[in-house]
């Protein structure tokens, strides 16, 4: 790896409503994955997130739920919060983008790349007609309109999707201009809109068409340091470029948001549109990180010697790998994007029950809240990981969620880190026995360790974190057979000094496992580490490094418990 430094960050979440195992194993998990990875190495890392709290999705929440937007974001924005501590997501800033500490830096900082890129040229203003909700008394952009896709499928069958939003079609992952809607419907008052004149201002997208498409083209091909992106991102934005790409209005009707910074009569009372300033929260969540060190949020964001990685859910695809990245060519002073890490949808699935699409509506969402009320952290990040839609939808599929925590955390790590444990504390007096002579099996087990700590190195950096788990896990069933081969039981009796052997290379087991597994369950990785008594930062390099014979270890403790589907979500669970 030649750079030293990687800006991560994940999608800002909306600030009205709660997360799900959808979210988490979508983008924050695996961010949070590759982040203490990357920290594990030594590398000097950032992770940026926070919440999203402009435009229409909050202003809807905000008349749902009846109270104003300000109070509704703020206080999504901790719940949220609450959620990403309980489980580990270890963000260097969680901020927001009209969070009452961020609002201001993020504001200047969206209205200077807004007017860096007017002043290059870059917007068209234009006086358009666009739908307005006469009984509310005001236009309806994105969410606020509702009505038929208009746009074919990537298989060229007509997406049937009869509610899609004015700013995205959810089934086809197509943008909508809204007046071409079939069928609008205000989602405010249910009324049907007629069209009128308003003035905004469009990024030309078009200009940025072949220098998007070449930039793309090159992230094709893995070369060092840059591993190649996940095809069907590539092929999805690169289709978007073949059939051309639109101007998109960059400036909204609504009273919510940033204020449009144009000395023009037509931009009062305007703000922007809400996936312009966004992304730019990632930059200004930053700026205010380090607020009082000058200028060092540039070293993130304008230095190459950094890379940026955005890991996102698949609906944010065209506004990271396109519409971002072309903000940022126009405005001329940013890195693009290194990486644009993107996961398919996450569906659930009930035993007995077909899979669905995870919907508040359906209320087969499984809230973070909820199980973090109940549940320890670790099994659900290593199920979300074993199951990471990485190149299409996959389920949560709660059978095989208590099938792998019982057989695999509690069956196969587990009982491994146990059984060497209580062995070492039980035989030899809580030490790491003398490693003495070792013989084939000794070094072959050894040996394994070596190559799956190259293996799960290989696959996370080229963000492959489900067969990196997976490795992980092949490592655990592989010292269970080592162990079983050498019957340590056995040999206790028969030779002591030999057991001693099989024990310390055991240990040494422990060891790599610990910190192989540190980046996908960092609590349990503590709680390991603590029995070990070593560094708690387990810096990966020492993976391999062995604990010195002599060396004293901690009380054994149980980290994996067996679950019941019934107790997790059966009737009187909650
Ligand atoms: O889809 C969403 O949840 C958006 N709020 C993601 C925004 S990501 C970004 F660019 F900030
Ligand atoms: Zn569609």
């Amino acid at each position: 790896m030649s750079h030293k430094r990687t800006l991560v960050t994940a999608g800002l979440p909306y600030s009205n409503g709660r997360l799900h195992v959808g979210h988490m194993g979508g983008a924050y998990l695996p961010a949070d994955t590759y982040v203490r990875y990357l920290r594990a190495r030594g590398h000097e890392v950032l992770y940026i997130c926070g919440s999203d709290d402009n435009g229409v999705a909050s202003l809807i929440s905000s008349r749902k739920e009846n109270r104003p937007v300000e109070e509704l974001t703020a206080d999504y924005n901790a719940r949220q919060k609450a959620d990403f501590d309980g489980l580990g997501i270890s963000f260097d800033v969680f901020g927001g983008t009209h969070q009452p500490d961020y609002v201001e830096t993020h504001e200047r900082r969206s209205q200077t790349i807004f007017n860096a890129i007017a002043d290059k040229g870059f917007f068209e203003k234009k006086t358009t007609r666009q739908l307005y909700d006469v009984e509310a008394g005001q236009f309806l952009p994105d969410r606020y309109v509702k009505g038929g896709c208009y746009h074919k499928r990537a298989d060229g069958t007509d997406c049937d999707n009869d509610s899609a939003y004015g700013d995205q079609c959810e089934a086809c992952g197509n943008a909508i201009e809204p007046l071409e809607l079939k069928n609008p419907v205000s989602t405010i008052t249910g009324s049907v809109p007629e069209a009128r004149d308003t003035t905004h201002w469009y990024l030309k997208l078009g200009s940025f068409e072949k220098q998007l498409g070449e930039w793309l083209e090159s992230k094709r091909e893995a070369r060092p340091g840059y591993p190649a992106w996940r095809e069907w991102v590539l092929n999805f934005c690169l289709g978007q470029i073949k059939q051309g790409l639109p101007e998109r209005a960059m400036t909204r009707d609504l009273d919510w948001g940033v204020p449009v910074p144009l000395d023009d009569p037509d931009a009062a009372g305007k703000v922007l549109y809400v996936w312009f300033d966004a992304p730019i929260g990632y930059v200004s969540f930053t700026e205010k990180l380090l607020a009082g060190k000058g200028d060092d949020w540039k070293r993130w964001w304008q230095d190459p010697e950094c890379r940026i990685a955005h890991f996102i859910g698949e609906d944010n695809t065209v506004f990271h790998a396109l519409i971002w990245p072309a903000m940022l060519m126009a405005e001329g002073n940013y890195q693009l994007p290194w990486q644009v890490v993107a996961n398919a949808f996450l569906n659930m699935k009930f035993p007995g029950a077909d899979e669905q699409k995870i919907s508040k509506s359906r209320g087969n969402a499984i809230w973070i809240e909820d199980y973090l009320k109940r549940f320890d952290p670790d099994p659900l990040r290593y199920y979300l990981t074993s199951i990471a839609p990485e190149k299409n939808r996959t389920a949560f599929d709660i059978d095989d969620f208590i099938a792998r925590n019982n057989g695999e955390l509690v069956n196969a790590l587990g009982n491994f880190i146990n059984r060497s444990m209580i062995f070492a504390g039980k035989y030899f007096e809580g030490k790491v026995p003398d490693a003495g002579a070792r013989n084939e099996v000794d070094e072959t087990q050894l040996k394994a360790l070596a190559d799956a700590r190259d293996e799960v190195t290989s696959l996370i950096e080229q963000f492959r974190f489900k067969a990196a788990s997976e490795a992980l896990m092949a490592l655990a069933r592989t010292a269970n057979g080592y162990f079983d081969a050498k019957a340590p039981w056995k040999q206790r009796k028969e030779d002591l000094a030999a057991c001693g052997t099989t024990i310390n290379v055991c240990l040494q087991t422990v060891h790599t496992l610990c910190t192989l597994m540190a980046p996908f369950m960092p609590f349990s990785a503590e709680r390991c580490a603590g029995m070990l008594k070593i560094d708690p930062a387990l810096p990966w390099d020492g993976a391999t490094a062995e604990l010195p014979g002599g060396h004293g270890l901690g009380e054994p403790e149980i980290l994996f418990k067996k679950l019941d589907a019934d107790e997790l979500f059966g009737e009187d669970a909650g």
